[in-house]
């Protein structure tokens, strides 16, 4: 159990706040590609509770800047897209990428008023079907920090998929849900193994890592899995060992990218990275990178899938609170855990959203299964005490960050009377060596020594 303040601290993210400071000094996605893909690229963004407008000039260049007029506050999501900028229909005033107010048509010939009028920009970049911004402090002349060298965006645009959707909830308990290897066990459990109907446990359709054992059954059968957080230099690895009957380990390797990101295996061949990106405090974006390490992603194929359980423009799920997540106390007794059908990520929406919009964690009790959630936390506290003792440079995985590669995610088995240790990484470099595109070394291969809980 936290009191209120320390869970204040660690889920509020607005302007001014400590968390949010500490997610400004990383890249944010803003959008996808997708969505300013239309004949008026022009959206709003609303990120760390910041409204904005994100748009694309007539040369192709984005721009992310404040979205109310500083006029009189009309909204600039409505603004003519012109001149390298928008143009407010109100009054006409024209605000530049920079945010730069360049000209006033109303006001008197030769005003200068303009020159002193400049709204908010921050920098974008667009990576593999995503658009990021950073929103930390900048000084004239600084450059923003270098992008990670991870899988996602180092893998070719062909063998990436990029997606999102609404999650009504808090950030930080979206997030935690990632870190969280134990309930794989119960809140996805399917309770056959046989496909009674496409798409029956979709997401864990690979027989587990050359076991035999579908990994449906062996998540069921083995609910208590031994967890292993090690600190690594994108965040924390995070390993799961399942000790099978047999002598056999199942090994689980997946990652927390800091602050708000994870990245896990899918299938053999795909991992997702996934950010849990904070509209307001009360409601958050997963933004997912689908990343194959064999062939190039269908991306119409998942896209459509997706948008069937999406609806635009706000890519809020069809499934939701309104309507009980689809809750059929029929299929609960007889084909999911959950009764909330068959789409995994249903369940971790449930999971996450039915808390509130932010969990009360003075009323929570942490067990030996929320080791990574504990030391996450104790990494977010202390990158918001070193922003409060002026010392950026002790912040997590911004250090040389343009040289951190991976981070492996995988899953694998060790045969019996072999030990597990080994046996994630050479599965991690045979699939490096298999690929087609420059996949590098996956991560820091030192950081196994020590560290680990
Ligand atoms: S409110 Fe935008 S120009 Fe007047
Ligand atoms: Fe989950």
């Amino acid at each position: 159990m936290m009191s209120r303040e320390k869970n204040d601290r660690i889920t509020r993210i607005g302007p001014g706040t400590e968390a949010g400071a500490v997610l400004r000094r990383y890249w944010q996605p803003a959008a996808l590609t997708d969505e300013l893909s239309g004949p008026r690229p022009v959206v709003p963004v609303t990120l760390l509770g910041e409204r904005l407008v994100l748009f694309r000039d007539e040369e192709g260049e984005l721009g992310l800047i404040g979205r109310h007029c500083l006029h009189r506050g009309a909204d600039l999501c409505y603004g003519r897209l012109e001149d390298n900028g928008l143009r407010c229909p109100f009054h006409g005033w024209h605000f530049a990428r920079t945010g730069q107010c360049v000209e006033q048509p109303g006001e008197p010939e030769g005003s200068r008023m303009h020159e002193n009028i400049r709204t908010v920009s921050y920098p974008v970049v667009e990576k593999n079907g995503i658009i990021f911004a950073y929103m930390g402090p900048l000084e004239e002349g600084d450059t923003p920090p270098e992008f990670p060298d991870y899988d996602c965006f180092r893998a070719p645009d062909s063998h990436v998929f990029a997606f999102k959707g609404l999650w009504e909830c808090n950030w930080l308990q979206a997030m935690e849900v990632g870190i969280d290897p134990a309930h794989a066990s119960f809140l996805h459990r399917f309770l056959q193994d046989e496909d009674p109907e496409e798409g029956y446990g979709r997401q864990f359709r690979d027989k587990a890592a050359n076991t035999n054992i579908p990994m449906t059954k062996l998540l069921r059968d083995y609910p208590r899995p031994e967890i292993r957080v090690e600190e690594a230099e994108h965040g924390m690895r995070i390993i799961s060992l399942r000790h099978l009957d047999d002598g056999r380990t199942h090994v689980r390797v997946t990652n927390q990218i800091f602050p708000e990101a994870i990245c896990i295996p899918m299938s053999r061949e795909m991992t997702i990275t996934q950010w849990h990106v904070p509209i307001h405090d009360g409601n958050c974006y997963w933004y997912s990178m689908f990343t194959s390490f064999g062939e190039p992603v269908n991306k119409e194929v998942m896209r459509e899938q997706r948008l069937r359980e999406h609806t635009l423009p706000d890519y809020a799920p069809v499934k939701n609170k309104r309507n009980n997540y689809g809750y059929n106390p029929d299929e609960q007794e007889s084909l999911t855990y959950t009764g909330m059908g068959l789409d995994i990520n249903v369940h971790d929406q449930w999971a996450v959203e039915s808390p509130g919009p932010i969990q009360d964690r003075t009323q929570e009790h942490l067990g030996k299964t929320d080791v990574a959630i504990i030391r996450y936390r104790r990494m977010l506290n202390s990158a918001m005490d070193a922003l409060a003792a002026g010392d950026d440079g002790a912040l997590p995985a911004t250090d040389n960050a343009a040289a951190i590669q991976g981070p492996v995610s995988i899953d694998a088995i060790a045969p019996a009377g072999a030990g597990w240790e080994d046996v994630w990484r050479d599965s991690d470099r045979e699939r490096r060596t298999a690929c087609s595109w420059d996949a590098g070394i996956g991560d820091d291969e030192t950081a196994m020594s020590g560290a680990a809980e």
